[in-house]
């Protein structure tokens, strides 16, 4: 159930490379959030930005929740001046999540840039559920990896300053080679990786969830700005990926 809240900032501070983690107190919202969901957050106090911001949810820990995030322009700018006790006005959680039920041995999670951010979430819920855990983590380069609180990590940049260099879908293909149990591959990331994470998933015939991360303006399903192309039988329809997703089955989407 989705809901508005002033959520005390206990934290907003620079982490490792680009990235920025900020700390809320917000205990109605952390108590029913779930991997893969996002929050929309309304920054500043003017008209500029007048939209409000989504963002995944990095960590679930009731009563709080942590975001990552790096500053893009000018919300995000305004958001990294917020100070431990402001307030800061946050609807959620909103959207599917990860689904995490069924035998699959193994989660392969696969982050592209700030896409690993929802990843770390859904990673404290696999371990719950007692599954193994890969973590493959593309980036341009090693000032855009973020691998703090994951295990069993697999790192590819396209410049070779950290991990192998080449792209995360190579690393992904590799690692299918080598697996001898059931997976499931869950993205997160740019569309051009999720569609090549899909493909590569699809090849070595493992389930795949992905993370979509379209430009969104209400965030509950009112604009229609945030839609995608889905499959349905032999044409496609368009489904809002703030409700019906961001997580979809990467086969349902018209790549
Ligand atoms: C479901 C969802 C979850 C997200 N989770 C995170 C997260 O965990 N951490 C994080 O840092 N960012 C995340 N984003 C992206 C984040 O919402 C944007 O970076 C932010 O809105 C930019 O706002 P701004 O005012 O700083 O920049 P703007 O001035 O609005 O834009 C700056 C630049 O960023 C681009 N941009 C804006 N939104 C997006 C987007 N959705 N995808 C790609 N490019 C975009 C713009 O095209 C522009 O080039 C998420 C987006 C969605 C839809
Ligand atoms: S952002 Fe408005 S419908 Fe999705």
């Amino acid at each position: 159930m989705k809901k508005i809240v002033r959520a005390k900032i206990l934290e907003n501070v620079k982490v490792s490379g680009e990235y920025r983690k900020l700390k809320i107190l917000a205990p109605e919202i952390a108590k029913t959030a779930m991997p893969g969901q996002f929050l929309s957050l309304k920054i500043g106090n003017c008209l500029t930005p007048l939209l409000r911001r989504p963002m995944s949810i990095h960590k679930i820990k009731p009563p709080y929740l942590e975001i990552l995030y790096k500053v893009r322009g000018r919300g995000t700018e305004l958001l990294s001046k917020y100070k431990i006790n402001d307030y800061l006005e946050i609807l959620g959680p909103l959207g599917t999540g990860f689904q995490t039920d069924g035998a699959f041995k193994t989660a392969i999670l696969v982050g592209g840039g700030y896409g690993i951010s929802p990843l770390l979430a859904l990673q404290d819920r696999l371990k719950k559920l007692n599954k193994n855990i890969i973590t493959v983590i593309g980036a341009r380069s090693a000032k855009l990896v973020y691998k703090e609180g994951f295990i069993n990590i697999k790192i590819a940049t396209e410049d070779g300053s950290a991990g192998i260099k080449g792209l995360v879908t190579e690393v992904l293909d590799n690692t299918c080679c080598s697996l001898k149990v059931d997976a499931v591959v869950f993205a997160c990331g740019p569309d051009k990786m999720l569609k090549a994470v899909s493909l590569v998933s699809q090849k070595h015939n493992i389930p795949c969830q992905v993370s979509m991360e379209n430009l969104m303006a209400c965030g509950v399903g009112v604009c229609l700005s945030c839609v995608c192309a889905v499959k349905k039988g032999l044409t496609n329809e368009y489904k809002r990926v703030c409700v019906e997703g961001p997580v979809f089955d990467s086969k349902e989407i018209a790549w």
